[in-house]
């Protein structure tokens, strides 16, 4: 079964069983600066799990885009990727354990025709501590199932990860794991949550591949165990606490499922193998690679460049899909790497290409872009074809210059016949020349490398990579506290002021809001000038004066559009949106007034309900641009706070 079927059968599936299907949110996350990329289903779906009501109701499926940065490094053995699908299926305070767990259940089995006796299950032991009993509920529910499907499933407690090394799998099926296991939020285990953070207990499947247990990973085999024999393909959340501000939990006005099941991963256990890059979406690139590279993929010295160019390229195209480009800041400085490390492995199978058709790295983003189209309408079509060819090449021939430069500085370093560490680093600091090259360089001449001296300068750019790339999950929820919020509606008004001094034809290009400031980009192309942002400023302001209500609105796309309700460059949308208008005086969410309103805006929330919220704390005007600067050719962006 091919990915494209796989994810088909899973909507299809949740459809009939009254679920609204829901397009994937971009990579790009938006209004969350918590985080650079999306990496999880949920993310996008926040405020509803929270207990907005989304528009299309309560209960949701989709497949969403993921991208897990911190995986880059892990990228080469048979299962990591760094961008990955999540296939979604959600309760908002609707169905839950009786329903969730059945419903998976019968998909894996009758659906994909996964073997019962090859799926193994762990469930929540509870956290007297934190007052969470043991999820028995779970553990009793998955007994049922197996036994309609006669297989025997003996229900054991585990633990710790460490304990499973220790205990093994004791004849058991159904496993207790502690909060590291089987507990969910974005912050993780309950202790690390902050106030207002919702999360539960959860329940995940695991495929067993019945490769041998490798004792490298511990004693004994368990579920949760890395040696490669059982891999997670599905984890139902409950989610039904929110953490509160003196540390103890209490139940959510709504108790939400946040199912999340890895795409790939379920098709690589629907054939049985335990190499993820088996499936039909990387085996189609990996086949191109071996007829031009003339290597084997079977072949260990090169199995891991033939997965390293084929995730990344993967992840490259969505990127590129969904607008990032190659820089040396954020999501474009972790695209950019991705680029490069496949040039790099590109050619360690000895692939070198002179113009664009030849590139290895463009003729596999051009298989992705044939697989993915039919699904994700960002990537098909002459403009997407154009943009992310054309880009990836152009990064491509950079960093081969890049090499050309490096190459020279390496050259006059090796003819001293040793190599510090610190040399190594000013080489991929300065020339940006990979540490791994100059190693391997470094071998091949039998020149002399500060190994130690190395890789601790290697542990701090990996620190501080990291730092970079995951923006570490900030305490509190940045994205519905009360400044946030109220940075929120400003960035409405601000758009709309800014339409009305530089014109109709700005557009918002993207947008960041922390608790601190607000961030807009958008199209225009000149720097304003002290009087345009003065106006700009003084339009936001009078508009808090004004004191004008805030309304949210459900409707179908086509007529938000009609009205000429402001969206994203480039966003897709479900077909019903929820619209927030600001105006006029009097207008309500019964009779919004929409053709009298100031600013309307596609826009999931959350707002103020009055502008007047907005002002300082004696009423006085608050709202101050605080920068503004060109970000593209084009592009403009503008930072302002509430001061
Ligand atoms: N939110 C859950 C996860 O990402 C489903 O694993």
């Amino acid at each position: 079964m091919t990915v494209n079927e796989i994810r088909a059968k899973y909507l299809e599936f949740f459809k009939a069983r009254g679920h609204a299907i829901i397009p994937s949110a971009p990579l790009v996350p938006q209004n969350d600066p918590t985080t650079l990329f999306t990496g999880s289903g949920m993310q996008p779906l926040i405020t509803y799990l929270l207990g907005e009501p989304h528009p299309e109701g309560a209960r949701l499926t989709d497949s969403q885009k993921s991208f897990r940065a911190e995986d880059i490094d892990e990228v080469g053995d048979n299962r990591h990727t760094t961008f990955f699908e999540m296939l979604g299926n959600w309760s908002l305070g609707d169905y839950f354990k009786q329903e969730q767990l059945p419903w998976f259940f019968e998909f894996l089995t009758d659906v994909i025709g996964l073997d019962p006796s090859n799926l193994y299950v762990t469930a929540f032991i509870g956290d007297e501590r934190n007052g969470v009993p043991r999820d028995t509920e779970a553990a009793e529910l998955w007994q049922n199932l197996f036994a309609r499907k006669g297989v025997e499933a003996k229900i054991v407690p585990i633990g710790s990860e460490s304990d499973g090394y220790r205990l093994g799998m004791q004849g058991g099926r159904i496993f207790y794991y502690d909060a590291k296991k089987n507990w969910w939020s974005r912050a993780g285990v309950p202790e690390n949550m902050p106030a207002g953070e919702p999360g539960g207990p959860d329940s995940e499947v695991f495929y067993d591949f019945g490769t041998p247990h490798d004792p490298r990973f511990g004693a004994e085999c368990h579920p949760n165990c890395d040696c490669g024999r059982f891999l997670e393909i599905g984890n139902s959340v409950f989610m039904q606490y929110l953490k509160q501000k003196d540390g103890t939990f209490a139940l959510l006005p709504k108790q939400n499922v946040d199912f999340g099941g890895g795409l790939e991963r379920i098709a690589a256990a629907a054939q049985g193998n335990a190499d993820v890059f088996a499936i039909d979406v990387f085996a189609d690139a990996i086949a191109l690679l071996q007829q031009f590279s003339d290597k084997e993929y079977a072949d260990g010295r090169y199995r891991k460049s033939f997965r390293i160019v084929a995730d990344h390229m993967r992840a490259a195209t969505f990127m590129l899909g969904d607008g990032v480009r190659p820089s040396n800041t954020e999501r474009g400085y972790v695209l950019r790497r991705l680029i490069r490390r496949a040039s790099q492995h590109a050619q360690k199978l000895g692939i070198a290409a002179e113009k664009r058709e030849d590139s290895m790295l463009v003729r596999s983003s051009i298989i992705m872009l044939e697989k993915y189209k039919q699904h994700y309408a960002e990537l098909e079509g002459e403009d997407a074809y154009e943009r992310v060819t054309a880009e990836i090449w152009k990064e491509e021939v950079q960093f081969a210059h890049t090499l050309e430069k490096g190459m020279k500085e390496f050259e006059k370093i090796a003819a001293t016949g040793h190599i510090e560490a610190d040399e190594v680093y000013t080489l991929f600091t300065t020339y940006g020349f990979p540490f791994e090259m100059t190693l391997e360089l470094a071998q091949e001449r039998g020149l002399d490398v500060d190994q130690i001296g190395f890789q601790k300068l290697m542990e701090k750019h990996r620190e501080l990579s990291r730092a970079g790339s995951e923006q570490k999950f900030k305490g509190g929820l940045a994205d519905t506290s009360e400044r946030t919020t109220r940075l929120h509606t400003a960035h409405h008004l601000l758009l709309k002021a800014l339409q009305l001094v530089l014109g109709p034809a700005v557009k918002q290009r993207g947008s960041n809001i922390t608790q601190e400031r607000l961030r807009i980009d958008f199209s225009y192309g000149a720097k304003l000038t002290q009087e345009q942002l003065a106006r700009v400023e003084e339009i936001v302001n009078e508009k808090m004066d004004e004191e004008l209500p805030v309304v949210r609105s459900t409707l179908p796309k086509e007529g938000a559009e009609q009205l000429g309700a402001e969206h994203e460059f480039g966003a897709k949308y479900p077909d019903i949106v929820s619209v927030y208008s600001v105006g006029p005086k009097g207008a309500t969410a019964e009779v919004p007034r929409f053709t009298e309103a100031f600013s309307i805006e596609f826009c999931g929330g959350p707002h103020v309900s009055n502008t007047a919220e907005l002002k300082g704390p004696k009423g006085e005007a608050v709202f101050k641009i605080k920068k503004e600067e060109a970000v593209a050719a084009g592009i403009r962006r503008i930072k302002a706070v509430l001061e």
